[in-house]
């Protein structure tokens, strides 16, 4: 039995303020993480003002970091500092750092191997574009994606992995994959760990679906046999749709 983990990507959004309110709100009404893991993935500026006010069972997570600890890298974070932060997850790979910040498969790679190194869970995202989708080759692009980015950690690390599996058209655009359609490309995920790291990995990781996730079909797509999670933008924004998703069950 995998424990299902729904993670809120806000993404460029909120001020502290905002946070304050929101984590206030959240901390005390989400469930046992003996039942669900609850994460909020929010802009560096405030991972430290929420880790402190977390409460008991929500985890807080970075939207990306460096793969290099320290140096001249203007403007990017350390995972060291995420660490030292008290911040658990980190995302990887979000397809708008690869559409917009040369995000390749060789550096979340990377990533995902330093973030072992400083005790961060790496929330893996993988996802075909709509054109990738209409001509076939979405098994192949995920398939691709998800060996490159987990190359080199060992069989322990990546059952602690969680991937979250994003088709680029239904990220804010308001189009569901449909839950059997999520199902299946995270099946195939699914298939690909077994081929590559054999059954006890691929049945223990965790495997998220993200796109267009909102209160209305939270339950539907956690009732597929694969999805074991969700990444969410948009509904992750209110407490009290954000209270809606943690609490689907
Ligand atoms: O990482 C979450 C994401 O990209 C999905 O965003 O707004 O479609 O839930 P949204």
């Amino acid at each position: 039995m995998r424990k299902p983990i729904i993670a809120g990507n806000w993404k460029m959004h909120k001020t502290r303020d905002e946070a304050l309110q929101f984590i206030y709100a959240v901390n005390q009404n989400v469930q046992s993480d003996e039942v669900i893991d609850t994460v909020v993935c929010a802009p560096d500026v405030l991972l430290r003002c929420l880790v402190k006010r977390q409460g008991d069972y929500v985890r807080i997570g970075a939207q990306n970091m460096h793969f290099e600890e320290q140096g001249a890298f203007t403007g990017e974070t350390s995972p060291i500092v995420l660490q030292d932060t008290g911040v658990k997850y980190v995302i990887l790979g979000h397809s708008e750092r690869r559409a917009m910040f040369n995000e390749t498969d060789e550096t979340v790679n990377k990533k995902a191997l330093k973030a072992f190194e400083h005790e961060l869970t790496p929330i893996v995202c993988v996802g075909e574009a709509l054109e990738q989708r209409e001509n076939g080759t979405t098994n192949e692009v995920v398939d691709a994606q998800v060996t490159k980015a987990l190359n080199g950690l060992t069989n322990e690390q990546i059952k602690e992995v969680v991937i979250a599996y994003e088709p680029i058209w239904a990220i804010g655009t308001g189009k569901t994959a449909t839950p059997e359609m999520a199902n299946e490309t995270c099946g195939y995920i699914r298939t690909v760990l077994e081929r590559e790291y054999g059954k006890d990995v691929a049945d223990a990781v965790r495997i998220q679906y993200g796109g267009s996730v909102k209160p209305h079909n939270i339950k539907e797509l956690m009732s597929q046999e694969h999805i074991d999670g969700a990444l969410v933008g948009g509904a992750s924004l209110e407490p009290e749709s954000f209270l809606a998703l943690v609490n689907y069950n």
